[in-house]
């Protein structure tokens, strides 16, 4: 009779602390989004990351380094090696040159993204203190994904009447504090899609946010197909094995 109490007691205890630990913060709720890319199936809808990369680059990119992506890394999402040696070579990439001094040069496929700033500190100082986040893998290193970039993004508004604002800074609903250093980076038709898809706020964002998704683990789909093959494999080989166990054990009675 008390081994029954003992357990139960420890079964309340799992489910009750772990609960009141969590109420302690304010826990932001972000609506989840239909994604192409979840699931153990899901791939990238490569139309929408092809303009999200055009988001990016037109929008994004004037604050915000991706240091760990490289412009061969757009092969992933579609894009043929000659437009990416063409997006490359439009931008200048700071090297050192044959002659051992600084020189500037047009960049390559296997050059990383170019950062906007030489480092983190140049960009606090433009920013007012405030880093524009590395976005390489964010929608990796943030709890709520691809939701959490794509609410912020869309996230902007008027502040609640009771609330005061700080210098500098713009309220967002999905933001920790609801008080954030970047100005709204996108307004409706901020950059012109040449497949005519409608440049709404909405849908730059999800286009964008499907990007990130991407370059935070251009691996995934192979990672994706890989797992579905040796899940069939196992399967396969669970029906061989009890095969041969129905026929090796067959005449034992
Ligand atoms: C004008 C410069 C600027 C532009 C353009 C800009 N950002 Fe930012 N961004 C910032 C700054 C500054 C911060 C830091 C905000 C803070 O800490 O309060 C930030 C923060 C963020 C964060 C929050 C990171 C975190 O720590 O959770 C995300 C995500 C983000 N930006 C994504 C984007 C995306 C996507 C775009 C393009 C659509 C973009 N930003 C365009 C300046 C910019």
């Amino acid at each position: 009779m008390n081994f029954v109490r003992v357990v139960a007691a420890a079964a309340l205890l799992a489910f009750a602390v772990p609960a009141s630990a969590n109420a302690a913060a304010e826990e932001i709720k972000f609506p989840p989004q239909n994604w192409s890319f979840s699931g153990p199936f899901g791939t990238f809808d490569r139309a929408s990351a092809q303009r999200g990369f055009q988001v990016y680059s037109e929008v994004c990119a004037a604050c915000h380094t991706v240091k760990q992506a490289y412009y061969r890394d757009l092969k992933g999402i579609g894009l043929e090696p000659k437009e990416i040696e063409a997006i490359a070579a439009a931008v200048t990439i700071a090297d050192i040159g044959d002659d051992g001094q600084p020189m500037e040069r047009p960049g390559r496929p296997s050059d990383r993204f170019r950062s906007p700033f030489p480092n983190e500190r140049a960009a606090r100082a433009a920013y007012n203190g405030a880093y524009p986040a590395d976005l390489s893998v964010i929608v990796k290193a943030r709890a709520g994904g691809a939701d959490q970039l794509y609410s912020l993004l869309v996230g902007y508004d008027k502040p609640p009447a009771d609330m005061k604002i700080g210098d500098g800074l713009y309220y967002n609903k999905y933001f920790t504090g609801h008080q954030i250093a970047m100005p709204a980076p996108l307004s409706d038709g901020q950059v012109e899609y040449a497949d005519g898809t409608r440049a709404s706020v909405e849908q730059m964002s999800r286009d964008v946010t499907t990007f990130f998704a991407y370059i935070a683990e251009p691996e995934s789909e192979v990672r994706k197909r890989l797992g579905v093959k040796v899940v069939l494999f196992l399967l396969f080989m669970t029906g061989i094995t009890y095969a041969v166990k129905r026929r090796v054990w067959a005449d034992v009675h």
